[in-house]
């Protein structure tokens, strides 16, 4: 944790200044600070033992979302993502839930599930009662292909069976993986189980792997926002660089974020893309943590989707005068092991967080989702977000048209305020801001 994530005027301190001031309030060297983050991440060496047919490494922006509070703790979030405003929108809206008092998190639980497939098992009843007898032996098995685990507290929990009919059934195994996302440990354990569970099913052994609807892995994250913060806000929150019309009251905002949040219920169309953008706040924190997306990606849908309608991870209502949300979702990351012990960037992302845990990270990614969420609703049910996405949209397009340092923000301004945000104006822009600086 940090003294405080609020950091007024963050964003107008230039890259150096912004890693002092980040090291400062997190205490990371300087030097090993900016050394990570200017080296644009990995070594290709290094990414050459990673991953096969190498030919170099790929950069994304590494930023730093502000204002999270989590359960009375301030935190500096980094994040990684390509998309312009994502950053600004979860800083901005954290910073309207933090006037409440910020965010309140929790693990829901904290278990891995590991898959056993069984099939073509004669009689499923006997099978389900036999492998359920055999649950100690089945977990000592267990614990035997993961004695490292043990000695962290961590270690097989218990077995679940499923019956899918028609002989075939499953067993789960559910695995505490303390600080680890913990895919190689339930993988072994499951291979490990496997052949004694089929022989105690008298059918055929098939898959052993991991579920990533780690839906016994779930945080969440709860936040309130009074009326007057939905209006206070200077580069206004989601994707936008205005405030809503002043016309607009707080109270009016609320009615409207609600009625958003109903629409994604009643409509799986809708809730696609409620949940994309909470998964904007979500993977960021994922990706800079060297955590794995697809994982959480795939667990977030199928448990948005768990009750045989598609429905959004996060709700929000009107409690008097305030908003409140909650989100939740299925989340396995790790502070330990996988990409960590190669990046220098997810190493630095830690240290600047300060996680403590496994849960301590989940409970960060989960917070600034809702942010994002809550980011994305004001946007859209007050002013839309296109106008505030064209003038961030507009900085790339400056820099494709070849403009560089101060260049950018000036061509960026100029399409904008022209209402012509292309590739063709920004030429025109640069060209004339070259002939007549
Ligand atoms: C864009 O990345 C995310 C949004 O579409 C999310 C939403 O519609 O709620 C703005």
């Amino acid at each position: 944790m940090t003294d405080s994530s609020r950091i007024p005027g963050f964003y107008k301190l230039s890259l150096d200044e912004r890693r002092q001031t980040i090291a400062e309030k997190s205490s990371v060297p300087y030097e090993q600070l900016a050394q990570a983050v200017a080296s644009g991440g990995l070594d290709p060496v290094i990414a050459d033992k990673v991953v096969e047919n190498v030919l170099g490494v790929y950069g994304m922006p590494f930023g730093i979302a502000l204002n999270v509070r989590i359960n009375g703790g301030d935190r500096l979030v980094p994040m990684v993502v390509e998309e312009p405003s994502v950053i600004a929108a979860a800083s901005n809206a954290s910073r309207m839930i933090r006037a409440s008092g910020g965010f309140h998190a929790e693990m829901v639980e904290s278990l891995m599930t590991a898959q056993v497939q069984l099939f073509r098992v004669p009689d499923s009843n006997r099978a389900i009662r036999a492998l359920e007898a055999h649950q100690d032996e089945l977990l000592e098995l267990a614990r035997q292909a993961a004695p490292g685990l043990l000695r962290y507290g961590g270690g097989p929990n218990c077995i679940e069976v499923r019956d899918l009919g028609r002989g075939d059934i499953v067993l789960h195994l559910l695995v505490d993986c303390q600080d680890a996302m913990g895919a190689n440990l339930v993988n072994s354990m499951a291979e490990a189980i496997g052949p004694r569970a089929a022989e105690l099913s008298g059918g055929a052994l098939g898959l052993r792997i991991l579920s990533n609807l780690c839906d016994r892995r779930r945080v969440r994250s709860t936040c309130r926002v009074h009326a007057r913060e939905l209006l206070l806000t200077r580069t206004s929150s989601g994707n936008s660089s205005r405030p809503p019309p002043p016309d607009m009251a707080g109270e009016e905002i609320i009615d409207r974020i609600v009625e958003a949040s109903r629409f994604a219920e009643i409509d799986p169309y809708r809730a696609a893309t409620h949940n994309k953008g909470i998964m904007n706040g979500v993977d960021a924190v994922v990706l800079a943590t060297g955590n794995d997306f697809r994982a959480v990606e795939a667990g977030a849908h199928a448990y948005a989707a768990r009750s045989g309608q598609y429905r959004p991870l996060a709700v929000w209502r009107r409690d008097g005068s305030d908003l409140v949300g909650e989100l939740e979702l299925p989340l396995a990351l790790g502070i330990v092991g996988g990409t960590l012990r190669v990046h220098p960037v997810a190493k630095l992302a830690l240290e600047i967080l300060k996680v403590q845990s496994s849960a301590d990270l989940c409970m960060v990614a989960a917070s600034v989702g809702l942010a994002s969420n809550l980011a994305a609703l004001r946007a859209l049910a007050t002013e839309g977000i296109q106008r505030g996405h064209m003038s961030l949209h507009a900085r790339s397009i400056a820099i494709a048209a070849g403009a560089v340092a101060d260049e950018v923000e000036a061509v960026a301004r100029t399409i904008v305020e022209l209402g012509r945000v292309t590739l063709e104006a920004a030429e025109e822009s640069l060209h004339a801001l070259r002939r007549y600086p």
